[in-house]
């Protein structure tokens, strides 16, 4: 099959180009290819978006989502290669679990995915879980995801044993002391709404604890999902004097501001929460200056019955696959903070390089993983219209542009929008 004429982003620009697709990889890319093709006139080729943050919930939470739900969402939104995160029931801390993903995903048969494996056995904070035999059966990561490990002592050695099996511990950071129950964000909008708050410092101090931990151990560590200007000061200072650190962050956290809490909506509840302006201008520039090195959904889908309660009560989580592309490129390259080729690198080269997924460029020989979008498309986010069984986002009503039209994986079109 040949792509044709289609604006083709590089890692040094975009260029219009033919792209011809051979045994699932990229054959030849020139000007004026012969053969079958796929007319894309006025249309944008990405290299094939990595979502290194998400959660399919099976096993176990099929109600909220399950494997093949939540690979039609990755398509949909134009992503090719996503990472389950292992707070499944069973947690996702043994090869029997990885193996049982894994299977599944191939019978689905959408996009690629791969597992992410706890660190402690059944994420309990107190056993290092089986690693190696994880590593062995296809786990690119391990992260206790939902929490941090306690533990400083078992953290340490969490990253010791992650290292020798070649695998990174992704740190969803937060002192649970020091959240306390909070819900939102302390500040204006906790005050104004009753809500009860947690601090900054309650993501800030395991972010540096773990800064501190991969400095004096000289090993790697990535920091998921930060919403605070401090958390991204100390990850920049951190980088400066060369700590092996990279971090994500997610749409929610460069689009809105706790301002949103006011409606009560429980599907701005998200853990950690939705911030101030200061912190949503931060990580725009940290995203920008590469402090923060890519964009994660952290899609969270819950079902309606986690959600339709008071604002305390309800889950954690947005539903992020189907908007992730069209909230980024609005924001960040309509909004003029990145290019074309830097939104590529931060949503596909930069998750590939930090886990060692192959993909993530546009090259020859590279798989056909592809994502077509008409960026021009304007277009309006309805929950109602999500394939995840989750419809559980803030940005319903929203106005955003950059439509997915096709998603190719190992050069076969998995979604056609
Ligand atoms: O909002 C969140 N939802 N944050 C997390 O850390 C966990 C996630 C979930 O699993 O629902
Ligand atoms: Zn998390
Ligand atoms: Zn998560």
């Amino acid at each position: 099959m040949v792509i044709k004429n289609a604006d083709v982003v590089l890692k040094d620009g975009v260029k219009k180009l033919d792209l011809r697709i051979e045994e699932g990889r990229i054959a030849e890319l020139g000007k004026g290819l012969k053969g079958e093709g796929l007319d894309c006139t006025g249309l944008t080729v990405l290299p094939g978006l990595i979502d290194m943050h998400v959660h399919l919930r099976e096993p176990g939470f099929e109600k909220k989502e399950d494997i093949a739900s939540g690979s039609a969402a990755a398509v949909k939104g134009g992503f090719t290669q996503i990472c389950c995160m292992p707070n499944t029931r069973p947690v996702t801390d043994n090869k029997v679990v990885v193996s049982y993903i894994l299977n599944r995903a191939k019978e689905v048969g959408l996009c690629k995915v791969r597992p992410v494996g706890a660190i402690t056995e059944g994420q309990e904070g107190k056993n290092l879980a089986a690693i190696g035999a994880m590593k062995a059966a296809g786990a690119v990561a391990l992260s206790e995801d939902g929490k941090s490990v306690l533990s400083t002592g078992l953290m340490a050695n969490a990253m010791m044993y992650a290292a020798d099996f070649g695998l990174k511990c992704l740190c969803h950071c937060e002192d649970a002391s020091l959240v306390d129950g909070g819900v939102v964000n302390e500040g204006y909008y906790s005050t104004l709404t009753g809500l009860k708050g947690s601090i900054r410092a309650a993501e800030d101090v395991i972010i540096a604890r773990e800064i501190c931990l991969a400095e004096s151990l000289s090993l790697p560590v990535h920091i998921c999902h930060v919403s605070t200007y401090s958390g991204v000061q100390l990850i920049r200072e951190a980088k400066a004097r060369g700590v092996q650190v990279t971090a994500e962050t997610c749409p929610h956290y460069f689009t809105l501001t706790d301002a949103v809490i006011a409606s009560f909506d429980t599907n701005t509840k998200v853990n950690p929460p939705i911030r101030e302006e200061k912190d949503r201008l931060a990580v725009i520039e940290g995203l920008k200056d590469g402090t923060l090195d890519c964009i994660v959904t952290d899609h969270a889908p819950h079902h309606a019955d986690d959600k339709s309660v008071e604002y305390d009560l309800a889950t954690f989580g947005i539903s992020g696959l189907e908007t992730s592309f069209a909230l980024s490129y609005t924001q960040l390259v309509k909004g003029g903070v990145l290019t074309p080729e830097e939104l590529a690198d931060r949503m596909s080269g930069a998750p590939a390089r930090i886990l060692g997924l192959e993909g993530g460029g546009i090259a020859v020989g590279a798989p056909a993983d592809l994502t077509i979008a008409d960026l021009h498309a304007k277009w309006t986010i309805d929950p109602a219209a999500f394939v995840s069984k989750g419809k559980n986002t803030p940005f319903g009503g929203r106005e955003v542009f950059g439509a997915v039209r096709y998603t190719l994986v190992d050069g076969e079109i998995k979604y056609q929008g």
